[in-house]
């Protein structure tokens, strides 16, 4: 263990942000980045988005998979930390690789719009979050609209999260009565400004409240504090860390009010990069942030979104070591050498050489398909971190070649394009069918798209009679009754793991309710 190592690892921040459409997680992380001086006004994220949008002239499915390789993952300084804020994307560009960036992260920051509470989207996230152990910080945004009652907010966090939140701020008012709101730990008042300049808190208690609320307000504020501190359980770092309890904020992204806090609190209560268990040449072990050897894992593979290069860059995630520029990295599974010379790191302006790196950060490794999705990869080849999850498609489709000679070409492609991570595949155990699974409809075109350019295949989609997809696990006698009883609904994934296919969520539960010995996954980690 090397100390300056371990201490790069500890003042480094990696988190995500998790939330619905349209809560405020564009507007948000372009305010973190101000707060970092990453950039110097706002808008820029979002004008890059349009951009992005606007270019018809791409290619269209790379415009589609695009999603700014620069945006992906973003790195500033704030306070002394460095911050890499990872990319989740969202709306219609949900896909695994969403899923997958969470497994990058130390923590989350899950945005909800006040008015709305806790949406579809993010609850779907908040369960990979859950299913990963990654701790949750809540940011209440838009207080400077009209907002939920702050108490019915938090009594759906606890009941649909089933996750105790701890209020570390308390508002005063909402929408044009938003006045700002209470520090519980300082026991002061932070007023809310329009203009999003910072004002100096003011002790609760003392004569300057006068200043900044009126006699009614201030009462009404004060005694929602003291109720919240009553009902709620205090925050409890560890608990946070553990995944049991969220500490809440409430902002208002747009107008820079509650972001510096939320700085704040990520710097003050997110942990550092972790110790990770992982195989050294088949025995377990750990690595831990501060060990000597470079190690890391791949989290999401894109391709280049210069369609004049063919070449797709390894998102890696570093949990080890001091990654320097030109650094010989080896992986695991396959022993292949790769000579990383023109490694990037992404800063929030564009994407740089990286030079240097460390646990926590992630580098983006250009190459031409040696590096896919769930690698390891590390100097010596011999560690192996845990395989990536995969997780229950929620859109199932049958898919069919045009030309029926090219059968077996197909198999091939689609057996490549599953191991890469691009969609699932699963093979019914009768039949010849071949059903793909995505967690995004954006997913199927990206497949089309690459069995067309890359494979010269025309691909029809459609609808299967399947709509879930789980994997099976429980003792051999039970698994192999069940599968006998079951034989038209089973099917294979890639790595021919047992996957029940149900018509509808319904019939997955009245199946697992008679077959109690089997457990029906909605993931599978892949070893
Ligand atoms: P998303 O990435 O989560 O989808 O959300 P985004 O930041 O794009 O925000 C969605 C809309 O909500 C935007 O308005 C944005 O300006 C607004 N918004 C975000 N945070 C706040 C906030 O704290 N207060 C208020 N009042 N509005 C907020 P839009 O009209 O859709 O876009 P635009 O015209 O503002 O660009």
């Amino acid at each position: 263990m090397t100390a300056s190592l371990a201490l790069e690892a500890a003042r480094r921040r990696t988190f995500a942000i998790i939330s619905h459409p349209d809560a405020g997680k564009t507007t948000l992380t372009e305010h973190l980045l101000l707060a970092g001086d990453a950039i110097r006004q706002a808008g820029a994220v979002r004008a890059r988005g349009e951009a992005r949008r606007t270019r018809s002239d791409w290619m269209k499915i790379e415009k589609e998979r695009g999603i700014s390789v620069s945006a992906s993952v973003m790195t500033f300084e704030h306070e002394g930390l460095q911050f890499n804020l990872l990319d989740t994307p969202g709306h219609e560009d949900f896909s695994e690789d969403t899923y997958r960036t969470l497994t990058a992260a130390d923590a989350a920051v899950m945005v909800l719009d006040a008015a709305k509470g806790i949406e579809p989207q993010t609850l779907k996230l908040f369960e990979v979050c859950r299913l990963r152990d990654i701790p949750i910080i809540t940011f209440i945004n838009k207080m400077d609209r009209e907002a939920l009652d702050p108490f019915a907010l938090l009594d759906e966090i606890g009941s649909k999260l089933a996750l105790d939140p701890a209020p570390l701020y308390w508002p005063a008012g909402s929408g044009n009565r938003f006045r700002g709101v209470i520090d519980l730990r300082e026991q002061a008042f932070q007023p809310y400004t329009r203009s999003g300049d910072a004002e100096a808190p003011v002790k609760l208690g003392s004569n300057a409240m006068a200043r900044v609320l009126q006699p009614d307000e201030q009462e009404e504020v004060e005694e929602g504090a003291e109720l919240v501190m009553g009902a709620s359980k205090p925050f409890d770092p560890q608990s946070f860390l553990e995944g049991h309890m969220t500490p809440v904020l409430f902002g208002s992204a747009l107008r820079h009010f509650g972001v510096n806090e939320l700085l704040g609190v990520l710097g003050a209560y997110a942990p550092p990069p972790k110790t990770v268990a992982v195989t050294r040449a088949g025995i377990e072990t750990h690595v831990a942030p501060g060990d000597a050897e470079v190690t890391g894992f791949v989290f999401k593979v894109q391709a280049n979104m210069d369609p004049n290069h063919r070449d797709r860059i390894a998102f890696v995630s570093l949990c080890s070591g001091k990654f320097e520029r030109g650094m010989k990295l080896k992986v695991q599974n396959t022993g292949r050498q790769l000579s990383v010379h023109n490694p990037m790191l992404f800063l929030a302006s564009d994407r740089e050489l990286a030079e240097e790196a460390f646990a926590g950060d992630v580098i983006g490794i250009p190459n031409h398909g040696v590096l896919r999705v769930g690698d390891s990869l590390s100097e010596t080849g011999a560690v192996r971190f845990a395989g990536l999850p995969n997780f229950a498609p929620e859109i199932l489709r049958r898919v069919r070649v045009k030309d029926p000679l090219k059968a077996k070409h197909l198999k091939r492609a689609l057996d490549g394009l599953a191991e890469e991570g691009v969609t699932q595949l699963f093979r019914p155990m009768i039949g010849a069918d071949f059903i793909v699974g995505a967690v995004g409809q954006l997913q199927f075109e990206v497949m089309a798209d690459r069995l067309s350019n890359e494979f010269q295949l025309e691909v029809i989609f459609e609808p299967s009679p399947y709509a879930e997809a789980r994997w099976i696990s429980g003792a051999k006698a039970d698994l192999e009754d069940f599968m006998g009883k079951h034989r038209p609904q089973m099917a294979q994934d890639i790595d021919e793991a047992p996957v029940f296919l149900g018509k509808t969520a319904w019939e997955v539960g009245y199946v697992a309710d008679r077959y109690p010995k089997v457990a029906f996954l909605k993931t599978r980690e892949r070893g």
